[in-house]
């Protein structure tokens, strides 16, 4: 609005005919303008940088059903779809998931790694149904008491199309351990999540477990929720995540609550296809948890189950904060679906609620960083907390707070529903970095103190770092990293 006003003011004195007046007059006149153009610098400038990066804002489409990405593996009741993820709280096991589509099968894993003799772990087979779908014979098994940080090898499909597959163990948790994690959100499966991921793998820092921050398949933007869409997506994104962990994120995609095709039972599909490990952290629904690994201690929170004062999501966290050994896990890290701070205008102010809720315990657990999806473009924030109002006094705007978090957001994964290109005006002082492109981002933990943050755009070559960051450590490092940035 004040751009608005001092141009229109300017507009006024060309209109009035600049050229006829005299040389003090135009004087003033060339005094105005180029206070205006300072004034202008100041309020563009007002928060942090809104990149000019030019890219297409074209919805992205999905890839056909016949793409050599969601492929059905030959053989009878191949395996497909094959998934892991953390096992316990400590990452000495793992919980390896697929689903067979002809018959139940065998729901063993055999394993080994180069020390040991081979092993078998029994899972669990589950199924669902969802209005005119039924899916394929589902299975999960966890295969625990591994030894840390070491390769292992797994075979899934016993006795039919036995199909082998590997994952290396995170070290042993510890306060020095390096640990690098992938942030990836709101994939879905167009073109753009095919480079996306592409990206991701093929990135030089190598990523060794994904955050996933929700918002996987996007089959609830076809007819019906065509769960068929759920089959592609496992069979995309296996080529990753049969081979390290995807921690995941329940977003508002996995709802599914569709009563009106007969089907009000909110992550049916979600729940049937994605276990997680909730209860080695004592919450008693798979929306929230938490897990530790290396030097980190991960919390995922449910942006969409209850959060209110009493509720069990609530007395999970006020109880979980606590625990955390920050001289075990220096790196607290809060992974959740809808961002608390956010500066474009697509999902403005809806993380608002929990964020009343939840966020003086982040300022005095003092959470390193929080990362989210759902807002389909990039940013990072200051360390800002907004905790000061109470209502009756004003203090209503965010500060910086070098005990509060860095905030995230890393929606931009590439699903069919395209960039949130339109960003609030002016860029708010507590937003450093915002770019609406798809991408991925890098949480690379050195060691207790120092962690490196990077964000990377699909447009660029694989070593590009387009936007990036040195946290210090909260804990053992609570110096200001507010100037850390390093791209
Ligand atoms: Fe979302």
């Amino acid at each position: 609005m004040r751009v608005q006003s001092k141009w229109s003011a300017v507009d006024n004195m060309t209109e009035m005919g600049v050229g006829s007046l005299d040389s003090s007059t135009c004087s003033r006149v060339a005094i105005f303008v180029v206070l205006g153009l300072v004034l202008n610098l100041a309020v563009v400038c007002n928060g942090g940088q809104t990149s000019a990066f030019v890219r297409k804002i074209d919805f992205s489409a999905d890839m056909p059903l016949d793409s050599d990405v969601f492929r059905v593996p030959l053989g009878y009741n191949a395996p497909q779809q094959v998934h892991i993820t953390q096992g316990d709280h400590t990452g000495s096991a793992v919980i390896v998931s697929w689903i067979t589509a002809d018959e139940p099968g065998y729901s063993k894993v055999v394993y080994w790694s180069a020390n040991s003799e081979n092993q078998t772990a029994e899972g669990i087979i589950t199924t669902y149904t969802f209005y005119n779908y039924t899916s394929g014979y589902i299975h999960h098994c966890i295969i625990g008491n591994l030894t840390f940080n070491t390769r292992y090898y797994y075979v899934v499909g016993i006795g039919e199309t036995e199909t082998q597959f590997w994952f290396t163990t995170p070290p042993e948790v510890g306060p020095d351990v390096p640990y690098t994690f992938g942030l990836i959100g709101d994939l879905g499966q167009t073109f753009d999540s095919n480079k996306t991921l592409t990206h991701y793998e093929s990135n030089l820092l190598k990523g060794q477990t994904i955050l996933y921050l929700g918002d996987l398949s996007y089959a609830d933007d076809y007819p019906n929720h065509n769960n068929v869409r759920w089959d592609t997506w496992g069979r995309f994104v296996e080529r990753s995540a049969a081979y390290q962990p995807w921690i995941w994120t329940a977003g508002n995609h996995e709802i599914d609550f569709a009563p009106e095709i007969g089907e009000p039972i909110p992550f049916k599909p979600y729940t049937h296809r994605y276990y997680v490990p909730y209860n080695a952290s004592g919450s008693t629904a798979p929306f929230w948890y938490s897990i530790k690994r290396a030097s980190a201690y991960v919390i995922v929170l449910g942006s969409y189950s209850a959060y209110g004062t009493y509720t069990p999501q609530y007395k999970w966290l006020q109880e979980e904060l606590p625990k955390v050994n920050r001289s075990e896990t220096p790196w607290l890290i809060v992974i959740m679906h809808c961002p608390w701070y956010n500066s474009y205008q697509s999902h403005y102010m809806e993380g608002e609620a929990m964020r009343v809720m939840f966020e003086a315990w982040f300022v005095e657990y003092k959470v390193d960083v929080v990362f989210s999806g759902h807002v389909h473009a990039y940013e990072r924030s200051e360390r800002i907390s907004n905790v000061a109002y109470d209502i009756v006094n004003a203090n209503c705007t965010p500060v910086k707070d070098q005990s509060a978090p860095v905030y995230i957001t890393v929606g931009d994964g590439g699903n069919l529903e395209g960039l949130s290109t339109v960003m609030t005006e002016p860029q708010p002082d507590y937003s450093v970095f915002r770019e609406a492109s798809f991408g991925h981002g890098i949480f690379d933990i050195k060691n207790r103190t120092h962690a490196h943050f990077s964000w990377h755009r699909n447009e660029d070559g694989y070593a590009v770092e387009a936007d990036s960051h040195w946290l210090f450590n909260r804990y053992y490092y609570p110096a200001d990293d507010s100037k850390s940035t390093s791209a």
